[in-house]
């Protein structure tokens, strides 16, 4: 193997001078080498943390995401406080939700974003306050709505005209009122760099700019509905601010025809910053995008003559997302020699069911030996998973040190955000632990599934056999 660029690279990726260095950014703040070159995240050496969970493990740094949620938090107060207005963000807990990242969420001042009962359960679990907490989704359940009414949801994101008639029921049935929004669809999808804005967008959320007023019309009827405003998502992973300036522009039309017959106090526009995922994403600082937006809507409200509303945003990624670290085992290596170039295959023991997003989303990840550091050329490498299937892979693209070998831990950054939610058990696979670590102690967040738990579930199996030994294993068994 030779460290030349080969035709089998993409262009972004350029081949390293040191292929152990840590990316600024894509890492937590503080991971680093110790002297012998292992690699310490949140002041606890990998190899101690894997010596107790084992691997794969995905460590959580939990000073980085307090960090970044406070930052997010402040950046948003700021640009609104000097446009006249307040902000509130909202953790969007499907990028990761557990009861102790949930209350560090509540301690750093911000609310929490539920789509489900599920996610709801685990809010309520960790004690935020109802009044926090703002409930989202497509096909909310009369169930679930019932028990968001019943326990005093904050704020209820309605998100289409059925929903405002299952809700009218629930309300009426309780004698509850609760405060709710209309998820609209500004007609605006951005994707990273780019956004695209079209007249209908062809996607299951929301409604359509052009029936939102008669809808908002008919909430307004309902004693039970206390309407504050409309909410609007563009999208995912969006560098930049364009796409949010273009769709506050077209919700602001509709927000000024809906102040005509009575008030309209909030406006919500939803999460989606970008973070880096490799060395080549660079997004704007928490502070430009901040003010980037809420200079966006302050002008646009001038421009119609309105108040500047109340203002929320609901990020999840740009909080969590750099905070994670997955470690796996390196447990085979081969080496495939093409026409135009090779590749080295690393197999690691966990794969598309603890991380999706390469094989779901075609996504790019990086990687670096952690165990040690490495002492041999750079290599393009594909690090791939455990699982019966070819596109089964963990980072597509990476220079790795040409004396990785199996059993080096390789720690992938930037999985604290939609790995742990999007995991399966394909193959049988259960999903790892999932720890926090801070100051040089580490804390079990989640626990690991043993295989045992996966059998549990298993109807066929009698009932004398289910606590059978050779069902049970060790944590290092996994
Ligand atoms: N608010 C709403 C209404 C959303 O639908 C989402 C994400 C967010 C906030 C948070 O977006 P964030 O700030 O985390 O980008 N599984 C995909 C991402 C799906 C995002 C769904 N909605 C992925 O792994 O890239």
């Amino acid at each position: 193997m030779h460290s030349a660029p080969t035709a089998l690279a993409p262009e972004w990726l350029a081949v390293p001078d040191d292929p152990d260095d840590l990316a600024e950014g894509v890492w937590p703040a503080s991971a680093h080498r110790d002297a012998e070159g292992a690699l310490v995240l949140g002041g606890a050496p990998v190899a101690d943390l894997v010596r107790s969970y084992g691997t794969p493990l995905l460590v959580i740094d939990e000073g980085e995401v307090r960090r970044r949620a406070a930052a997010l938090r402040d950046a948003f107060e700021a640009a609104a406080s000097a446009h006249g207005t307040t902000a509130r963000v909202y953790y969007a807990g499907k990028a990761f939700l557990s009861t102790v990242v949930a209350r560090w969420m509540v301690e750093e001042g911000l609310n929490v974003d539920v789509c489900t009962g599920g996610e709801l359960q685990v809010a309520l679990a960790a004690s935020v306050e109802p009044s926090r907490i703002g409930f989202h989704g497509n096909n909310k359940s009369v169930t679930e709505l019932e028990s968001a009414v019943e326990v005093g949801v904050g704020t209820i994101i309605i998100d289409s005209a059925i929903e405002i008639e299952r809700l009218a029921a629930i309300t009426a049935r309780a004698g509850a009122r609760v405060r709710v929004m209309l998820r609209v669809n500004s007609g605006v999808h951005a994707e990273t760099h780019d956004f695209l804005a079209t007249a209908h967008e062809d996607q299951k959320f929301g409604l359509p700019l052009a029936d939102a007023e008669a809808v908002v019309a008919r909430i307004r009827e309902i004693p039970g509905l206390e309407f504050v405003g409309l909410h609007c998502h563009i999208g995912s992973q969006i560098f930049g601010v364009a796409g949010f300036r273009e769709s506050a522009s077209r919700v602001l039309d509709l927000h000024a025809v809906l102040l005509e017959d009575g008030p309209v106090p909030e406006l919500n526009l939803g999460g989606g910053f970008g973070i880096a995922y490799t060395r080549v994403d660079d997004p704007a600082p928490v502070g430009e995008l901040a003010e980037g937006i809420v200079t966006a809507v302050a002008e646009g409200c001038a421009a119609r003559g309105i108040d500047v509303p109340a203002l929320s945003f609901e990020p999840g990624r740009a909080i969590i997302g750099n905070a994670g670290v997955t470690l796996y085992e390196i447990g085979t290596i081969k080496d495939v020699v093409l026409e135009n170039g090779a590749r080295r295959y690393l197999s690691v023991d966990g794969g598309m069911s603890d991380n999706a997003r390469t094989a779901l989303y075609g996504a790019q990840y990086s990687a670096r030996l952690a165990s040690r550091a490495g002492d041999g050329e750079p290599v393009l490498s594909r690090v791939v998973g455990k699982h019966c299937e070819s596109g089964d892979i963990v980072v597509d693209h990476e220079y790795l040190p040409a004396d990785a070998a199996p059993g080096d831990l390789l720690a992938v950054p930037a999985t604290g955000a939609y790995c742990a939610p999007l995991s399966s058990n394909y193959n049988h696979v259960p999903r790892p632990p999932i720890v926090s670590v801070l100051d040089g102690a580490a804390r079990l967040i989640v626990r690991g599934e043993t295989v045992a738990d996966l059998l549990s579930r298993d109807a066929g199996i009698p009932e004398s056999d289910s606590g059978a030994d050779p069902t049970q294993t060790s944590e290092g068994e996994r």
